[in-house]
């Protein structure tokens, strides 16, 4: 099939890319030309693990092409993606003037059916506007449909999550779409819920709220089990082997970070506000997540007593592993904070310290882990990455000033770090 993705961002990029490597012909469009410039050159302006090989892949192949005008794409394309931006208002609401200013443009361009489907993730009811959108605009007689059909990937595993999903969801509200819809996911041979439209947007918010809630609950729990001398690591294993509850996303640490559940969380609180359901348990969710970084900080402080004046070996500054994303990252609140008190950063990220650069003043960004530790007072680890796990530690002790390790992602075994000499404390576990 003939696919055009508008908005090459990372979502855009993804969707494009793993869609021409199932065999469809696929443009992806974008208003900024350095970046498609970059782009037909097969090379990739985000860091995501297989991405650039799979763009330029399939860019050789001629599957894949890049072009700047939305009018040329959907006159070329039988189904149009609408893959821009939906960035957080100072409210809290999602921004979905890109939305319109793109529905507008595919109305105006309709040359003859075409299925326009949402993949950017929306607040429920965008269906409902795009479609008026459209209808306001397009050239009388030709028909369209509009579809949501939400993405559920993760940064690091991207290709992996759209190639192999859990389940696809599509939302429409025609037979037609639906048709052409399944007919564009067949290859994948994934289960496909089809719904309303409105249900699957709802699906969106909801998985990524609910995942998010999973996450500040464990985390508070990693508070008691501080508090009490239990092992949080011990507590979700036993919680997770219970199949109604899942193992899954029950790692406590300093809390959760990236583009999507800060700024969803936030979208569907306020949606739900503004239909007259306050949904009360996001707003504690949220300042669970708030409260986890300072957590993280009077831990340092209550082993180091005097803050200031004291040097800290920074590893990891990403939101997560497996990824270049410093969007909410923890890191940012936690290393400012820790330089309000008076502390000296040294930092070190594998992927994120470019980006990392402009969003954090006064940090020392240094080449490996080892000059991290090298004279700090402790090393304290905020991203899981895992070149961290199998550091020398015993090079690191060595480098330290004091052997304490903060290990805010649990990464490593507390018993085998007392046993290497070190003060350890991590998350909700004894030490
Ligand atoms: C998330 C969802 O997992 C995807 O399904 C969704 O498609 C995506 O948002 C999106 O809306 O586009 P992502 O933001 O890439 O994906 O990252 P996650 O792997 O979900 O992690 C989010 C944050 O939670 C990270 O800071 C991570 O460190 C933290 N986390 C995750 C925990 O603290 N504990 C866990 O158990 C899991």
């Amino acid at each position: 099939m003939r696919i055009g993705i508008i908005g090459s961002g990372y979502v855009g990029l993804v969707t494009g890319a793993c869609f021409a490597h199932l065999g469809h012909q696929v443009i992806c469009v974008d208003n900024d030309v350095k970046k498609l410039t970059v782009l037909k050159k097969g090379k990739v302006p985000i860091y995501e693990p297989g991405l650039e090989e799979l763009i330029s892949e399939n860019v050789k192949k001629g599957r894949l092409k890049f072009h700047a005008s939305v009018r040329y794409t959907v006159r070329q394309c039988e189904v149009l993606f609408i893959c821009v931006n939906t960035p957080p208002k100072d409210n809290g609401e999602a921004d979905l003037s890109y939305v319109e200013a793109v529905a507008r443009e595919i109305a105006v361009s309709l040359p003859s059916y075409r299925v326009i489907v949402d993949k950017s993730t929306v607040p429920v009811e965008t269906g409902g506007w795009v479609a008026k959108t459209m209808k306001d605009n397009h050239r009388k007689g030709v028909a369209f449909d509009v579809a949501s059909n939400p993405e559920f990937l993760s940064e690091g595993t991207a290709i992996r999550d759209f190639l192999e999903p859990d389940r696809v969801v599509i939302g429409v509200s025609s037979k037609r779409a639906e048709k052409v819809l399944r007919q564009l996911y067949a290859p994948l041979k994934a289960p496909i819920l089809v719904t309303d439209i409105k249900s699957a947007e709802l699906i969106k918010h909801a998985s990524n709220s609910f995942l998010a809630t999973k996450i500040s609950f464990i985390n508070v729990v990693s508070r008691l089990c501080d508090a009490v001398g239990a092992d949080v690591d011990l507590v979700a294993k036993g919680m997770g082997m219970d199949p109604r509850i899942g193992k899954s996303f029950l790692k406590a640490g300093v809390g959760f970070g990236g583009f999507c559940f800060p700024k969803d969380l936030s979208a569907f609180l306020r949606i739900s506000e503004k239909r007259g359901i306050p949904f009360n348990l996001l707003k504690e969710v949220l300042e669970i997540n708030e409260e986890q970084k300072s957590y993280f900080v009077q831990k340092i402080e209550s082993e180091m007593w005097n803050l200031r004046n004291k040097t800290l070996g920074v590893l990891g500054l990403a939101f997560k592993a497996g990824t270049d994303d410093m969007r909410f990252a923890p890191s940012v609140d936690i290393i400012k904070h820790l330089q309000s008190e008076g502390v000296t950063v040294k930092a070190y990220d594998p992927q994120a310290m470019s980006r990392a650069r402009p969003l954090l003043k006064k940090v020392t960004f240094v080449k490996s882990a080892y000059e991290a530790a090298r004279g700090a007072d402790a090393l304290v680890v905020l991203t899981e990455w895992s070149e961290f796990k199998n550091m020398d530690f015993k090079r690191v002790k060595r480098l330290l000033r004091h052997p304490v390790l903060f290990d805010g992602r649990n990464m490593y075994d507390p018993k085998q770090m007392k046993k290497l000499g070190f003060r350890y404390h991590g998350m909700g576990r004894p030490s």
